[in-house]
């Protein structure tokens, strides 16, 4: 395949695997990168300069195609510098930035040969990471899992409204885990896909429990919903009783303060890694509904493609004259 975004990352097929805090390290990262597409690591979640700059190195061990590293800058609380000075020390082909204003990371990065794509939810955003010099868009649409934009604008709308208002190529996310997914965003004016929870259900997520993958394959569209509405960074997770309690004490009125334990890092870790439902979350998006199986990242990939493409000669023949 070739869109500007194969071109500019110097990949077979422009699918890029999404920053998942606490679940994208090197194997899964490594996975898509061999797999034709961008894996990439998240920093937030690696937290120290020197754990960041081994999970770099052992990415490279496992592959020799492009990768890149996530910096989700509201989760570094400010303090991504270190990380970022190790990032551009070992060299990584790509970096992407989501959760905050990306302009100090762009202007810090600009003449190191790094590839940059910023995460939007918005016309505005994506006009503004374009003028700062990114080079890629990623507009995620509110099917999406993990944080989103706090205006529900849906990935059918926001990709093409997206692509209208830059001329910076721009990636779809949200909603998107199959062929068919793909052939969209491509004829919405998409040149790829960024996808995050369709990864989480592959054989080299391999820091994600048996249980959330599980969960993951057997709920419908229906088994997800946003928490921290309230607090201005809504956020899409699996429905569960725990998910349930939070919206019910949003509702009550609670503070980030009453909250914060409940929505902690800690507090995800204790589904997606421990699998205990009742005192932890998992973010997910609306896709679960069309998740049935638990492939290899490559069989994935190859399905998609093989799935895209007989959707393209579908296409076909219903335009035959
Ligand atoms: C478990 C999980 C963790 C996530 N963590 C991050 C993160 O740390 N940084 C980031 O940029 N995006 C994060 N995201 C968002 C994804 O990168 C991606 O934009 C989103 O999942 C796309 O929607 P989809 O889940 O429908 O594919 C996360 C998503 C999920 C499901």
């Amino acid at each position: 395949m070739k869109t500007r975004v194969t071109e500019i990352l110097g990949i077979q097929y422009p699918i890029v695997q999404g920053g998942l805090a606490y679940l994208a390290y090197a194997e899964l990262a490594a996975a898509v990168s061999n797999a034709g597409g961008l894996g990439q690591i998240t920093a937030a979640t690696l937290r120290t300069p020197e754990k960041l700059r081994e999970e770099i190195r052992k990415v490279r061990t496992l592959t020799n195609k492009p990768f890149g590293v996530n910096f989700a800058i509201a989760r570094h609380d400010g303090n991504y510098q270190e990380l970022l000075e190790v990032a551009i020390e070992e060299r990584v082909p790509a970096i992407s930035i989501t959760g905050g204003n990306p302009q100090p990371v762009l202007e810090r990065i600009k003449g190191e040969n790094i590839r940059t794509l910023v995460l939007v939810a918005g016309v505005r955003q994506a006009q503004k990471a374009e003028q700062l010099g990114a080079d890629i868009v990623m507009a995620v649409g509110q099917e999406g899992g993990g944080h989103l934009g706090r205006e529900d604008i849906g990935t059918m709308v926001l990709t093409p409204r997206v692509v209208d208002s830059v001329s910076i190529p721009v990636l779809a996310s949200g909603g998107i885990g199959d062929g068919r997914g793909l052939l969209a965003a491509l004829a919405l004016g998409a040149e790829g896909i960024e996808m995050g929870t369709r990864f989480i259900a592959t054989q080299e997520c391999i820091h994600a429990n048996e249980k959330y993958k599980q969960a993951i394959v057997n709920a419908n569209e229906t088994n997800t919903v946003v928490i921290k509405r309230t607090l201005g960074a809504p956020g899409r997770a699996l429905k569960s009783e725990f998910t349930q309690g939070i919206i019910d004490r949003e509702k009550q009125g609670a503070t980030y303060e009453d909250l914060k334990e409940i929505i902690s890092g800690k507090a995800n870790c204790n589904y997606i890694y421990d699998g205990k439902e009742a005192e932890g979350f998992g973010w997910a998006g609306q896709v679960i509904g069309l998740i049935n199986n638990i492939p290899t990242v490559q069989e994935l990939i190859d399905e998609m493609l093989q799935t895209a493409e007989n959707g393209l000669s579908r296409l076909g023949a219903i335009f035959e004259k």
